[in-house]
């Protein structure tokens, strides 16, 4: 095997260069003092892969015979909205056309959506223009400086316009409309992409063409040449550990199960038990059995999800009995309770849980005697608008240590050990208000250089622990899993977790 790279050797053929590299070096010694790019790489040699360039040219570079310099260039593309935009026209553009042409009683949000524009539209697009000084006074819209008006929206729209030809080198774009398009959300995307030239060093140019034969190596070895003698004479191909090649996409867990498991494993690790509730809940189990004013504005349809069917869940005569009692005089728990009649056909409402706090307090009137530590994790549903940080369908992480000596620093330390557990060693508990727990706290972890609220926590009050028919004390805690999600997977925007983008979500730290 050796031989022949000693016959090589001695014709003056001493460079140990696999055929790429030959063929590479090749066609840059055609035009010596070029500095090739990719594409005039792929045409001179052939090749249909810059995998080919980028390794043959990475092991001349290596051995001295070529220079490789790289400039990094950002491009501007058009993203979703911007497409739309160049289809559509730009919001501002249309409402502003509409605007100079509306007569002067038709300019208000009525004339606007009178004249076909969406809410979604309005809200935003009144904004856009507002920034560009044009008033509301009495309900109306009003503007003195339209030629100015005209002119930005103009530069604008010629600049969507050139975006939607191709994309364009953001150096040569106006820098003040990049960082406005930039932040307006998914008109434009920026891209950065590094470009390579490859340029023959003094060594390169001086070695001769005709010493460049292209050599007969082996890259795989296959049973058939085993089976033969031919290979005991032939040359290998080295093996380069370091030569660029894809990285291989294998299956894993999404990322939220990922997170799940794992904060089902510290639990289980701090001596908790799981436990689990149904979707549809009676508001008097969501809510009532909470203390919640049957009056509290989060009871409202605006967000709440009340269902038509079943529209009613039926909760045993006795609990009605007993949260009629607590709400409207406090029963024997020493409150006043709320005043108001309660309404025991509200209490029966159906619903989808806003939160999980439903199913501890469910599980202490299952097991009123017992002693327990448990948590679970589940689904919950509020009406929220979604964006970068809410969803109309999130999870919670909950928890409740019920036992005769539970209180407040036990609370605090099992949500601190817990945290620090999860990699947010630095937390801390601020006064907080729910209506069902005295003292209540909030939850906060230190994350790059400031404080997140991460969830609320308290120990139950008497009126919410009574008529579950017990004395003990109650710690509990609920918090939102898609911001620890948010803090442990690097995301700032949650909608992420939950799109379909399996790049995205392969790029997903693994847990
Ligand atoms: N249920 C509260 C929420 O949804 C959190 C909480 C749970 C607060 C238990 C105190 C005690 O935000």
């Amino acid at each position: 095997m050796k031989d022949k790279r000693l016959e090589r050797e001695r014709r003056g053929d001493h460079m140990d260069l696999g055929n790429n590299e030959r063929r590479m070096l090749k066609s840059m010694l055609s035009a010596p003092s070029r500095n090739w790019n990719l594409k005039e790489l792929l045409d001179s040699t052939g090749w249909g892969d810059q995998v080919h360039v980028a390794g043959a040219g990475k092991s001349l570079y290596e051995q001295g015979l070529v220079e490789i310099s790289e400039t990094s260039t950002r491009t501007v593309n058009l993203a979703f909205e911007g497409h739309k935009a160049a289809s559509e026209e730009l919001l501002e553009d249309r409402i502003w056309q509409w605007m100079q042409n509306a007569d002067e009683g038709e300019r208000s949000m009525q004339g606007l959506f009178a004249a076909g524009f969406e809410r979604h539209e309005a809200g935003p697009g009144i904004g856009l223009l507002k920034s560009l000084g044009i008033k509301i006074e009495d309900g109306s819209f009003v503007f003195s400086n339209a030629s100015e008006v005209s002119e930005v929206i103009a530069k604008r729209s010629e600049f969507i316009e050139k975006l939607s030809q191709e994309p364009i080198s953001e150096d040569e774009l106006d820098s003040e409309l990049v960082s406005h398009f930039a932040g307006r959300k998914n008109l434009i995307s920026i891209e950065e992409t590094t470009s390579r030239t490859w340029t023959l060093t003094n060594k390169g140019s001086g070695v001769k063409s005709s010493d460049l034969g292209e050599i007969e190596q082996i890259g795989q070895l296959t049973p058939e040449i085993l089976q033969g003698e031919s290979w005991r004479e032939a040359e290998f191909k080295p093996f380069d550990v370091n030569a660029p090649a894809p990285t291989p996409a294998g299956g894993r867990p999404h990322p939220m199960l990922a997170l799940i498991e794992r904060i089902r494993s510290v639990f289980l690790e701090m001596g908790f038990s799981e436990i689990e509730g149904n979707y549809v809940q009676s508001a008097g189990w969501n809510m009532d059995a909470l203390f919640i004013p049957q009056s509290h504005p989060a009871r409202t349809m605006q967000d709440t999800f009340y269902l038509s069917e079943p529209n009613k869940v039926q909760v045993s005569p006795e609990m009605l009995d007993l949260w009629a009692s607590v709400h409207e005089h406090g029963h024997d728990t020493g409150s006043r309770g709320w005043g108001a009649k309660f309404d025991k056909e509200e209490a029966q409402k159906a619903l989808l849980r806003t939160h999980t706090t439903v199913n501890t307090v469910r599980h202490i009137a299952e097991n009123p005697d017992e002693p327990c530590r448990v948590f679970g994790i589940g689904r919950v549903f509020r009406q929220e608008t979604i964006d970068r940080t809410h969803l109309p369908e999130f999870h919670q992480i909950e928890g409740i240590i019920h036992e005769p000596d539970a209180n407040l620093p036990m609370l605090i330390s099992t949500l601190k050990t817990f945290y620090a557990k999860m990699g947010y060693p630095d937390v801390r508990v601020r006064p907080a208000y729910f209506p069902y727990t005295e003292p209540s706290v909030e939850i906060e972890v230190f994350w790059r250089g400031q404080w997140l609220e991460l969830g609320g926590s308290g120990i139950f009050r008497p009126e919410v622990t009574e008529p579950l028919g017990t004395e003990w004390p109650v710690c509990a805690w609920g918090m939102g899993l898609e911001r620890l999600a948010m803090l442990v997977l690097e995301l700032d925007d949650i909608r992420e977790l939950y799109q379909p983008d399996l790049e995205r979500l392969q790029d997903m730290p693994i847990l």
